[in-house]
């Protein structure tokens, strides 16, 4: 290595660094790289704390051991969530406008927040953006951060509307290293979906090398480390070192509505969840979809030794998966959609206290890397490294009143996970397809009506005649309805050709002979 004033003293001192470390291999082509190139390695390398990665690895890697250890007597240790601590927007259905109306108040209050998780690398998706860029080919061609914007807008309208005050709800939107600036400048070129700037906070999360099996860090370039997001549970570290607490703090934030950006159906900052949690005194809550297939590959909530924590499909032996409580259902049925309400004081405690017990997970990767030893770029075809992430729902375990909501799987969830090409599951045409047949239910549900081409009523059930068959296409605007209220003065005993557009400039696309 040169020693070339300033640069070569850098050099040397980081050189120490990370030979203490066991890391300095990641050094190893540093006489081949530009000024330019070392000067970002060298700035890279300074921000990075050796000895904690080294510590994250050890701890995750001996916990890999623990938690299979663990696992083993799983099932015998679990318990499904106990009714009192659950509430259903279909089996409660008569306690829904309550809440509904305890979470407007909130809302009008400028109590709630709603906090995106936006940092993931959307690999499985592929495309070269956030994934919250993503059109899946509405007819209005809206991107999922768009939908989610208009949803804010119309509740704060609704809340106004309620209680006769403006209100606001803060969205903060945690993105990642890799995410960052292009979603500031998405939503920069649309001024905000129409909300007020300083309503929308931006925040990064933390980042971590990949490593190999043996714990050292990977060159994803010969001067760069292969860095990735440090999971959605980076979440609590990043609210700390971005000061977030204190901005929830100031505007007077109480409670906070955490989800994921790519669930199509997502009700964002939903008042009847913040309802049912206040109304039960939670710091912590998490909305769940009912899992209805043993095999399906969703994590359950329920507890295990008491504690509340979201189990794994692949944690559990197919008998427990399979188990029937006296109604049928499915005895661990709570399906965790990754879709939490926290309280601020809770969330603080999280920060303060209890982020630094929370331990990475281990997912095992195909990592593209630099050959330490000869210098080529490897394409693996099974998994060589590591990536350690945190998980959003660790921090059930730390809950002192911790509440379970259930919502129906069309109404709310229907996740953008990978392409259309790769298989016929969470992709953007599911997406598409789920937002489109939620939309036909609540014109039906109004007391509107579809007929065809010949101006034959469609059966309300379309019979489908072949698997590719579409939905009925029709799209309501978030700024018109959150969730399929205010429709009826817009479609009562009206008849619409398809496709159906609904937005705040009116009625489009139909030919419309009100019967
Ligand atoms: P996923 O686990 O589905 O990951 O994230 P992903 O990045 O979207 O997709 P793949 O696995 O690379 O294909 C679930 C949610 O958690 C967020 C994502 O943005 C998504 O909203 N997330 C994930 C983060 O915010 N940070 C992370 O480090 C990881």
């Amino acid at each position: 290595m040169e020693a070339a004033g300033g640069e070569g003293d850098v050099a040397a001192e980081l050189r120490q660094r990370l030979a203490a470390g066991g890391q300095d291999h990641v050094l190893r082509f540093w006489p081949e790289l530009d000024g330019a190139a070392r000067r970002a390695l060298a700035a890279e390398l300074c921000r990075m704390d050796v000895a904690e990665i080294n510590r994250f690895f050890r701890r995750a890697r001996g916990d890999g051991g623990g938690a299979a250890a663990a696992a083993a007597g799983l099932d015998a240790r679990m318990e499904p969530v106990p009714r009192d601590v659950l509430g259903s927007a279909s089996r409660d259905r008569g306690l829904v406008p309550r809440w509904e109306s305890r979470g407007l108040a909130e809302i009008a209050a400028s109590r709630v927040a709603a906090l995106l998780l936006a940092g993931g690398q959307g690999t499985r998706l592929g495309v070269p953006y956030p994934k919250g860029m993503c059109d899946v080919g509405l007819p209005s061609r809206k991107t999922l951060f768009h939908l989610q914007a208009q949803r804010l807008r119309r509740l704060q309208q609704m809340a106004e509307e309620q209680h006769g005050t403006p209100c606001h709800i803060p969205w903060y939107i945690m993105t990642s290293g890799r995410t960052m600036e292009s979603t500031k400048e998405f939503f920069q070129k649309h001024r905000y979906f129409g909300l007020k700037k300083e309503n929308v906070i931006f925040f990064q999360q933390g980042m971590l090398p990949a490593l190999g099996f043996d714990g050292k860090i990977l060159l994803e370039e010969k001067g760069k480390i292969a860095m990735a997001p440090d999971g959605n549970g980076g979440l609590y570290r990043a609210l700390g070192s971005h000061g977030i607490m204190d901005d929830m703090e100031r505007r007077g934030v109480r409670s906070v509505h955490v989800y994921c950006v790519d669930n199509i159906l997502v009700k964002v900052a939903d008042p009847r969840f913040i309802g049912f949690c206040l109304e039960k005194g939670a710091d912590c809550g998490a909305k769940v979809v009912e899992k209805t297939n043993p095999t399906e590959p969703v994590g359950v909530v329920c507890r295990v030794d008491g504690v509340y924590q979201v189990v794994e499909y692949s944690e559990i032996s197919l008998g427990t998966a399979q188990q029937r409580g006296p109604d049928g259902r499915l005895l661990f049925n709570a399906g965790n959609i990754a879709n939490h309400y926290f309280t601020t004081a809770f969330l603080k405690d999280v920060v303060n206290i209890y982020e630094p017990q929370l331990q990475h997970h281990v997912a095992e990767k195909k990592i593209p890397h630099v050959d330490i030893t000869t210098g080529q770029l490897v394409q693996p075809e099974k998994p060589n490294g590591i990536k350690m992430e945190k998980f959003v729902f660790d921090i059930f375990q730390f809950s002192k009143k911790f509440v379970v909501y259930e919502v129906l799987r069309e109404d709310e969830f229907s996740p953008l996970k990978n392409a259309d090409s790769q298989n016929g599951k969470d992709n953007p045409t599911t997406a598409r397809h789920a937002l489109m047949s939620l939309h036909h239910c609540w014109v039906l549900n109004a007391g509107g009506h579809f007929v065809d081409e010949n101006g034959t009523r469609i059966p309300a059930i379309p019979r489908l005649k072949d698997a590719n068959d579409l939905p009925i296409q029709c799209e309501i605007s978030p700024l018109v309805s959150y969730g399929g209220e205010g429709l009826e003065q817009l479609v009562k005993d009206q008849e619409f050709r398809t496709p159906l557009i609904i937005d705040e400039d009116g009625i489009h696309e139909l030919v419309n002979n009100g019967v």
